[in-house]
């Protein structure tokens, strides 16, 4: 993909950019002329930089051509890199020749336009340094996650995301038309990843996952990139420990890597390299008798939503494992706490500052009878599970798993409102175009 005769536009900025002479090309940001000068602010994906042309060197006719190219229009330009205080960055290109490789019509996008007016334009509102910034820490943070996860020799596999059941109950699954039968988008790879599990030990997944939850809250999307591990021999305290060493290991690779995307858009990386283990670990129920206290209508057995999520974390600059949930509020697999009855063996992740859950994880139930039991419970059709349960009948051994929610994670991570704002395309109750 490296051109030996265009150079990055960030190379008009090197130790060795002045007074060489450079080729580059690009997208036109903004351009103004006065006095038979020409200034066009030329943007490609390594920056921005001030390329000046002036008429009688131009000729009249590309100058003519150059002045007419719209903002997002785009430009080739063969110039000289010179010192100018003036200009951003110190510099700017001192252009022999502009070539227009395409004028383009006026850019539609302004600031102040409406919330709905820049999602029905989201195709060209993704061209914004919001976004721009956005994407790559996001690539960043899925590349961290890699990282970490072959680190900790975990083997990534592909489950499938059509599926003839819904793993976590058919109410929040789109269901399709498979060739006359049901079919549903997969909300997890949990159950494929547990059968994957026992010839591989340690497992991930990166899937998009579906939620047909009408739920119009700035964390809900009804599509998302899910992370989701599996682990063999591992009980709730290791998982804990796996997840806090992962988000971690994520935040300081994000400080270290994106600095200056963070700033842009209003973290300050410090605040990442502060995250550190242990994370607290609050039981359900003191998280309940602290939030009754705050005056929250909540008793042993309430879920906890946006809100009481909001009212934990909203004050802590660490993550928060919430552990130990009534099972009545949990899925079917997960593991009943060893010395209690009443609670299951799993733990969310809460994101600092109000942003709420962004790992739901548990250990999972390993016995046949009582899995059995708990699906029946739950209401849904044993039979569907069939292969789920031959899991619990070949070699079951304890394991835990979790699934992280990466729009949520970035969500906090970039301080961002709303949750669309973490993806290019969000897909919302309201809008799946464009
Ligand atoms: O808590 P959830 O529903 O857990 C599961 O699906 C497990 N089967 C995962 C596992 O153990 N393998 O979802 C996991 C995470 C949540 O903590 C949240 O971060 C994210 O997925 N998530 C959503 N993100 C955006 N929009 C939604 N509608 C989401 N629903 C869940
Ligand atoms: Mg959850």
């Amino acid at each position: 993909m490296s051109d030996p005769v265009f150079a990055p536009v960030a190379a008009a900025f090197g130790p060795e950019g002045l007074g060489q002479a450079i080729r580059l090309r690009g997208w036109v940001l903004r351009t103004r002329s006065s006095g038979g000068i020409l200034f066009v602010l030329l943007r490609d994906r390594t920056g921005s930089v001030q390329v000046t042309g002036r008429r009688d060197i131009l000729g009249a006719e590309a100058f003519d051509a150059a002045e007419h190219v719209q903002v997002e229009g785009a430009v080739e330009v063969d110039g000289t890199v010179a010192e100018d205080r003036r200009a951003p960055g110190g510099r700017e290109v001192r252009a022999s020749a502009i070539r227009v490789v395409h004028a383009g019509e006026p850019f539609p996008i302004f600031a102040d336009q409406t919330e709905e007016f820049r999602l029905d334009h989201r195709h060209l509102v993704v061209r914004s340094q919001e976004h721009v910034a956005t994407f790559r820490v996001k690539a960043e943070m899925l590349r961290a996650l890699r990282e970490f996860l072959e680190g900790e020799e975990v083997l990534e596999m592909t489950p499938p995301i059509l599926s003839g059941n819904a793993a976590e109950g058919g109410a929040e699954a789109f269901q399709i038309d498979y060739f006359g039968r049901p079919g549903y988008l997969s909300q997890t790879a949990q159950l494929y990843l547990e059968a994957l599990l026992f010839p591989n030990e340690r497992v991930y997944a990166l899937t998009p996952s579906f939620r047909a939850e009408k739920s119009r809250t700035p964390r809900h999307l009804t599509e998302y990139l899910h992370l989701e591990v599996e682990l063999a021999w591992c009980d709730l305290a290791s998982l804990l420990a796996f997840e806090e060493r992962m988000v971690v290991a994520v935040a300081h690779a994000l400080a270290e890597r994106r600095p200056a995307e963070l700033r842009q858009l209003g973290r300050p990386p410090e605040e990442l390299l502060a995250i550190a283990a242990p994370f607290p670990r609050l039981p359900y129920a003191e998280a309940i008798e602290r939030l009754a206290g705050q005056g929250f209508p909540v008793r042993w057995g309430s879920d906890l939503g946006t809100a009481e999520e909001r009212a934990l974390t909203v004050e802590a600059r660490s993550p928060l494992f919430v552990t130990r949930f009534p099972k009545e509020l949990k899925a079917f697999y997960m593991l009943r706490s060893p010395d209690d009855e009443r609670t299951v063996e799993a733990a969310d992740l809460l994101a600092p500052e109000g942003y709420g859950e962004m790992i739901g994880g548990s250990c999972r139930e390993t016995d046949l009878g009582r899995l059995t039991e708990r699906l029946t419970v739950s209401g849904a059709s044993v039979a569907e599970y069939e292969w789920y349960l031959d899991l619990r009948r070949h070699g079951s051994v304890p394991h835990a798993g979790f699934g992280l929610g990466i729009e949520r994670m970035l969500r906090w991570v970039l301080r961002r409102e709303h949750i669309r704002e973490t993806t290019p395309f969000p897909r919302t109750p309201s809008r799946h175009t464009p």
